[in-house]
């Protein structure tokens, strides 16, 4: 089985964007891969955070992973900082790396919007540490989206320099991107991908939203004045949204889905009800989960215990290879 590994930040709810683009996948992945995925905390305080609210969106977002599927028996689920090899690497890693590749990441110039004087080193030095999660793991596969893909390359380099100079140490991952699932658009934007940090709440749907707010935000999702539904990302891109959300909630292609329809309304209410049926059983199974988040919790130990074995063997490969001596 291939060994794969992804990371999600506990930042922001998780939307329908995340659900149907990446999690989904996952839950899919995870039988027929060796699955590790990583709650990423410490890349969330690369900017500047709410303590007591990270802790909270941590466990929340990992109740939530498992109840949209993540089996804690079958992949490897655990939290970024509960394995402490992940930060050790990463300062390996950043005697590696270079300050002119790092200063090439788009999401840095992005996220630091050019107030680089005033950005945290860790969030300049941030790809590295994602290096780290994926190097760690041998991961041969890395289920990102396309905005991850130069981070994905600059961890293949990392890799391949760290090889070439202090011998082969770490497996080189995959660059490319596997298909991932739908690309699920802003509804209020449909230009724009449907993102966490969006400041448009109504055209973002939560997998907790409740069935009557899923409605809402569907029934009043932007469109275009005409009235044919023809599956047009570029020329119709909110009706194109309705289609993609519809036929990816009900494992259908966007085309064919548009066949059925010769108005918004039905299509609007459709897309809104199989949403809602989608989302049901997540939401459920997130209560039941969230009434006792001491079971996650024990779910978490295991999982850090788990990754840590795998974690603690790299990182040891890591430490030789480049010439630290060992305390025993
Ligand atoms: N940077 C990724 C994102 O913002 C999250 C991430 C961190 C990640 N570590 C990772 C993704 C390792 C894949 C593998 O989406």
């Amino acid at each position: 089985m291939a060994r794969v590994l992804s990371g999600i930040q506990p930042t922001g709810d998780i939307h329908l964007g995340n659900y149907l683009g990446a999690v989904r996948g996952w839950v899919e992945d995870q039988h027929t891969q060796d699955s590790y995925f990583c709650v990423v905390d410490l890349h969330a305080i690369t900017v500047p955070r709410d303590p007591a609210e990270l802790r909270a969106k941590t466990l929340e977002l990992t109740l939530l992973l498992v109840a949209a599927g993540l089996d804690p028996e079958v992949c490897t689920l655990f939290v970024q900082s509960h394995v402490h090899q992940h930060a050790e690497l990463s300062w390996i890693l950043e005697c590696v790396a270079s300050m002119g590749e790092l200063r090439r990441m788009t999401q840095f110039k992005e996220k630091s919007s050019d107030a680089e004087e005033s950005a945290r080193v860790g969030l300049f030095t941030y790809p590295v540490l994602q290096a780290a999660d994926i190097l760690l793991y041998d991961a041969e596969r890395v289920p990102v989206g396309e905005d991850q893909r130069q981070h994905l390359e600059l961890c293949r380099d990392i890799a391949l320099r760290f090889n070439h100079r202090y011998g082969d140490t770490f497996v080189v991952p995959d660059a490319t991107l596997p298909k991932v699932g739908a690309r699920i658009m802003d509804l209020q934007r449909p230009t724009a991908k449907m993102s966490k940090s969006a400041d448009s709440p109504q055209g973002t749907v939560l997998v907790l939203d409740e069935p009557a707010v899923i409605e809402r935000k569907l029934k009043r999702a932007v469109t275009d004045t005409a009235t044919e539904v023809t599956f047009d990302p570029d020329k119709k891109p909110g009706v194109a949204n309705l289609l993609q959300i519809l036929a990816a909630a009900t494992g259908r292609q966007p085309a064919d889905v548009a066949e059925g329809y010769s108005q918004y309304g039905p299509l609007k209410a459709d897309t809104a009800a199989a949403v809602v049926e989608l989302l049901r059983p997540v939401r459920e199974r997130y209560a039941e989960l969230a009434s006792d988040p001491e079971a996650v919790r024990s779910t978490l130990r295991q999982g850090a215990e788990k990754a840590e074995a795998v974690a603690s063997g790299t990182l040891a490969r890591a430490r030789t290879a480049i010439g630290l001596l060992s305390r025993s």
